[in-house]
């Protein structure tokens, strides 16, 4: 089906496109949304130039897609509980989402999607990966498919949230860390296209598995997961926006431009429990 709010641009076969011909930060029309909504099932990340998104915009961007999740562990700025704020600079020692990833995949019923705006991005680097967990599913041998039908998969934040907040100086006392069991194939509930849903931040062990076995297996599903052919990578420019599909990609923030600044917004977007 062709769009008729928004020019469509695929950046690779199997995940990734620019979306040209949309202002995001004046209210969007019905029209529009579905048909971003759409776009997405087909291209699990949309990527957008030029949008002058502030935190209000952003948050009210996010509101068209579904209610807004509030991290289970990283506080948002005064006034915006919504908002998750990724900053890099000259004194960081680390950058969030440096490893392969789906947003908050620890949360029983993890984030739909994700949209993240940067207003600073260094001169060069700094690039988001994404990668396709449905192409890897479809790539996977028969064998291996029905091998993997059935198993559930333990994430949890807390040796993720845990060396954050030592490495950012928060407190910990008394905090209790997310924790889920989700099924190690998922079924996307839109497009009922079966993935791939374990990965190497959050997922800790194939429950029904001895642990030497489940970490073999898991090793190879990471390997697997993230082929360069199942990827897109997006060059940020000031003003950029990224919206993926959390239940369908993994992601990763290369961290190559130390000390130049990178930093933006992102809203997270409430989900349903995987099956
Ligand atoms: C994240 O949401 O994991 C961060 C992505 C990025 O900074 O590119």
């Amino acid at each position: 089906m062709r769009y008729e709010s928004i020019d469509v641009r695929p950046l690779t076969p199997h995940v990734g496109a620019e979306i040209f011909g949309i202002d995001l930060t004046r209210p969007l029309s019905n029209h529009e949304t579905e048909e971003i909504n759409r776009a997405l099932l087909d291209h699990l990340v949309l990527f957008f130039r030029d949008q002058a998104l502030e935190p209000a915009s952003l948050k009210a961007l996010g509101r068209h897609f579904g209610t807004l999740h509030i991290h289970p562990n990283i506080p948002g700025p005064e006034g915006y509980p919504e908002l998750l704020p990724i900053h890099a600079d000259a004194n960081s020692k680390r950058v969030a989402g440096e490893m392969w990833h789906s947003d908050v995949s620890c949360d029983e019923i993890p984030p739909m999607g994700s949209i993240l705006h940067l207003h600073t991005v260094p001169p060069a680097g700094g690039d988001t990966l994404f990668v396709s967990q449905i192409a890897a599913y479809d790539a996977l041998s028969p064998r291996l498919k029905i091998y993997l039908d059935g198993l559930t998969a333990t994430h949890s934040g807390e040796h993720v949230y845990r060396s954050h907040n030592a490495r950012d100086g928060r407190a910990e006392t008394g905090k209790i860390y997310p924790t889920a069991v989700h099924p190690v194939i998922r079924t996307h509930p839109v497009s009922r296209r079966k993935l791939i849903f374990v990965n190497p931040m959050f997922t800790v062990k194939i429950n029904e598995l001895p642990r030497d076995e489940s970490d073999a297996i898991l090793r190879f599903l990471y390997t697997h997961a993230t082929r360069p052919e199942f990827q897109a990578r997006f060059r940020w420019q000031r003003n950029s926006a990224a919206f993926w599909d959390n239940r369908a990609v993994q992601h990763m923030a290369l961290w190559d431009y130390h000390p130049q600044t990178r930093s933006g917004f992102r809203v997270t977007i409430t989900g349903d429990r995987p099956f």
